[in-house]
């Protein structure tokens, strides 16, 4: 039996900041963003959304009465958690009205939790097929305005099916992975923006691809040659791009060549909306998928998961033949309708945020277009509403 993601969604906010224009406000070179960092776009995530709007408003729009019926386990991955105790896989589940008898858990481990997400539901489908799981990364990347890590923020949610018979990618039972304590980027429970080691970070980030991409290669006797596409967690795409240099040696010319211009639709998204740690990888798969018309049924499709911390992973999967069926088509569409925010506004919805702490706040969302908002905190309680209900 094929077990693997069914159906993939992605949510984000509906405003952006130019890249270049806020090169130019941090006294930087436009190509240091553009090219340097490979980021054209990033996310402004307003306050009336955090990590349980964004990952409802990622799951819905793909759920039918039939899936809502058939899942019993929700997974949010997230380390923008909004409850040190409350699991927001339960605010989660009441937005998008799924069963009562629905296993709810949050996952964290930095970008990488969602990918745990992913192989606890196919395993958990492997026993029961007749269920259906869903998996939701999502996250805000905050480092704090006028840092050097404040290009390679932004915010979403990528919301996956995962069922027996899979309409997208059948996902292999083999994967490699690698946990380690390092400390290259971390966030103490008293701070809302990450503490970093930039280059250390990278540095790590490439270490864990090569020892568990060259594991993998190894256990399973197989080549680079063998995969279609190499797909990466890409906190900003030049990351991605630095990590399948690192192994293309391992490949012929030609190969080379396949593999870079496959990379270069797998960031496409990912450049214009700047990382989502949890959701990243798999909005890179997604936009391979959406992007790229060479792509066949039965392609072997490579995932590199990381989260800082440190552990990563590399699986794979196989394209299945109405892989279309399963897709976001409309992400094109909304992405392009974005509003664009000057510097002095990012500014400010990066400085609205609901404070932490006990007081009661309201958040204005009038403008929000999302289904799900946050509308503000009442009594120590976040304060969440069904635009549609
Ligand atoms: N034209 C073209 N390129 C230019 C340029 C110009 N005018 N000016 C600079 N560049 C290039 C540089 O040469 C450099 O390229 P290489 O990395 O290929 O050498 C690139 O732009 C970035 O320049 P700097 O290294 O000088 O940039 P920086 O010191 O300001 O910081 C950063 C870059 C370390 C990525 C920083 O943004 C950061 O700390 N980000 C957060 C940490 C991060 O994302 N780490 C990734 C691994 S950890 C992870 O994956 C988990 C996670 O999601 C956080």
């Amino acid at each position: 039996m094929q077990v693997g993601i069914d159906k993939l969604h992605f949510a984000t906010s509906h405003l952006y900041v130019d890249m270049a224009e806020l090169a130019n406000a941090r006294d930087e070179a436009p190509d240091k963003y553009l090219i340097g960092i490979g980021q054209s776009k990033m996310a402004v995530i307003p306050p009336s959304q955090d990590a349980v709007t964004l990952a409802a408003n990622a799951a819905y729009p793909m759920l039918t009465a039939a899936d809502i019926a058939a899942i019993d386990l929700l997974v949010v991955a997230t380390e923008s958690g909004v409850d040190n105790s409350k699991a927001a896989a339960i605010y989660v589940a009441q937005l998008l009205g799924l069963n009562r008898r629905v296993r709810t858990i949050e996952m964290k481990e930095a970008c990488y939790a969602a990918t745990a997400g992913v192989q606890l539901a196919q395993d958990h489908v492997r026993v029961h097929p007749d269920k259906k799981a869903l998996v939701i990364g999502t996250d805000i990347a905050r480092y704090g305005l006028h840092t050097s890590g404040e290009p390679t923020q932004g915010g979403g949610a990528l919301a996956m099916l995962i069922s027996a018979n899979p309409q997208v990618l059948a996902l292999d039972t083999n994967s490699v992975m690698l946990s380690q304590d390092v400390m290259d980027f971390w966030r103490p429970l008293y701070h809302t923006t990450a503490l970093v080691d930039g280059k250390y970070s990278s540095n790590i980030y490439i270490d864990y691809f090569q020892d568990v991409f060259k594991g993998y290669l190894a256990e399973q006797d197989m080549s680079i040659a063998d995969f279609t596409a190499l797909t990466f967690h890409l906190p900003y795409t030049k990351m991605g791009l630095k990590a399948l240099r690192s192994v293309l040696p391992l490949a012929t010319m030609d190969q080379q060549a396949a593999l870079l211009a496959h990379f270069e639709h797998a960031r496409h998204f990912n450049r214009q909306v700047g990382n989502l740690y949890t959701g990243s990888l798999y909005l890179s798969l997604l936009s391979l998928l959406l992007t790229d018309a060479t792509l066949k049924p039965n392609d072997l499709i490579g995932l590199f998961s990381y989260g800082s911390g440190a552990e990563g992973e590399f699986y794979a999967g196989r394209l299945q033949p109405a892989y279309q069926q399963g897709l976001d088509l409309g992400l094109p569409q909304r992405l392009a309708r974005r509003q664009r925010v000057s510097v002095a506004e990012y500014e400010r919805l990066f400085n609205g945020q609901l404070a932490w702490n006990d007081t009661d706040q309201v958040i204005d969302y009038a403008d929000d277009p999302h289904r799900f908002v946050l509308t503000g905190q009442k009594a120590e309680q976040h304060q969440y509403l069904d635009t549609q209900a």
